[in-house]
């Protein structure tokens, strides 16, 4: 196949290349695509240098398959009319996870919804923090019948890209050998970055995005808003907080979820035992619980922490980690291109 790369010179699209070279993506022609930035640079990819050519529709024709990791506006900028010409769009962006006309697909949560090609030829990611409560919570739903969810998330610099990671990189560096400040910090030189528009190191910031008039965030809005779509449950109720911290791969996510029945813990430990691109890590007797640095790498969710609470034998709290730019974007991606190819 044809399969071009947009954001390629990103913290997802450079993990999507490594993830297409790792499966043994059937690729025959190879095209990394980024900002005219980045035009002239070159990327690896099965052994051999490939020149970064600047995003327009034009460079895409003819291609089979476009991945996307470019952001919410690059992509409602180019994705409808790439798409309209032919070639296949799978998207990391918010930009179209709601239209009607897109499928919002987690393999191993919903293949059922790629088991014909959409007319639009666009497929989207979910947000990084619901494919990893997705991965969790819809083996359990399918056991005991989700009735509402509360998801609070630790959500790494690289959710917010390279610039995040270097922004938590700088302030670590600004505040060395004066940690013992941060005891009782001046408000005016604590370092402040574009990205997270709050001192992120050594602190956590419960704002990602924007605040909208609701209150929420953006990002809050998706992780209330993607679940009932991938789960086709358009009333659930669900609340979310999403939560910066200086982490730099890994999302976590706390989950409080409500069942249609009573469901214990053990019964919940052996449905995910069973479940697809799940690891169970929780083992009370001996401290195991699942963390974002070790699911870092991984391409299986870590979750945990699995616990009653008292008095709603229907309800559990839980733990889950997954690997942010590989499970929770650049994986999926490519799980999705493998069963709309039939591989
Ligand atoms: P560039 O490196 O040229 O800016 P990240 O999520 O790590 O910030 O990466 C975003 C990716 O999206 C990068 O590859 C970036 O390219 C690319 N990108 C950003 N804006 C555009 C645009 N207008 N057209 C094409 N690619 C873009």
């Amino acid at each position: 196949m044809d399969v071009a790369v947009i954001g390629a010179t990103g913290a997802v699209g450079r993990e999507m290349t490594r993830i297409l070279e790792e499966r043994a993506f059937p690729v025959d022609r190879f095209l990394p695509l980024a900002s005219a930035r980045s035009a002239g640079r070159r990327v690896p990819f099965r052994g051999e240098d490939h020149e970064v050519q600047e995003l327009s529709v034009e460079a895409v024709r003819g291609f089979d398959l476009a991945f996307a990791s470019a952001g919410a506006s690059t992509a409602r900028a180019f994705l409808r009319e790439i798409a309209a010409a032919g070639t296949v769009c799978i998207d990391n962006s918010s930009a179209f996870r709601m239209d009607p006309d897109v499928p919002l697909a987690i393999p191993p949560v919903n293949p059922e919804v790629l088991e014909t090609p959409p007319p639009s030829r666009i497929v989207a990611v979910p947000n990084c923090t619901t494919i990893t409560a997705m991965l969790a919570v819809a083996p359990l739903h399918r056991a005991a019948g989700l009735r509402s969810l509360v998801l609070s998330s630790y959500q790494s610099v690289s959710g917010a890209g390279q610039r995040g990671v270097r922004e938590l990189i700088e302030q670590i560096e600004k505040l060395r050998g004066d940690e013992a400040s941060l005891a009782r910090p001046d408000p005016a030189t604590l370092p402040v970055g574009e990205v997270v528009g709050t001192t992120i190191a050594y602190n956590v910031v419960p704002r990602i995005g924007d605040i909208e008039p609701s209150g929420f965030t953006g990002e809050e809005a998706k992780m209330m808003a993607e679940p009932r779509k991938i789960l086709g449950l358009p009333d659930l109720p669900v609340v979310a907080t999403s939560v910066r911290v200086p982490t730099i791969v890994g999302h976590a996510v706390s989950i409080v979820a409500t069942f249609g029945r009573p469901i214990d813990p053990d019964e919940a430990r052996a449905v995910l035992a069973r479940a697809p691109a799940v690891e169970v890590r929780d083992d009370p007797a001996s401290g195991v619980v699942p963390t974002p640095l070790e699911a870092a790498g991984l391409d299986v969710a870590l979750v945990g922490r699995i616990r009653r609470i008292p008095d709603r034998p229907d309800a559990l709290a839980l733990f889950a980690c997954a690997d942010n730019l590989r499970l929770g974007a650049a994986l999926d991606a490519v799980l999705i291109a493998e069963r709309l190819i039939g591989r």
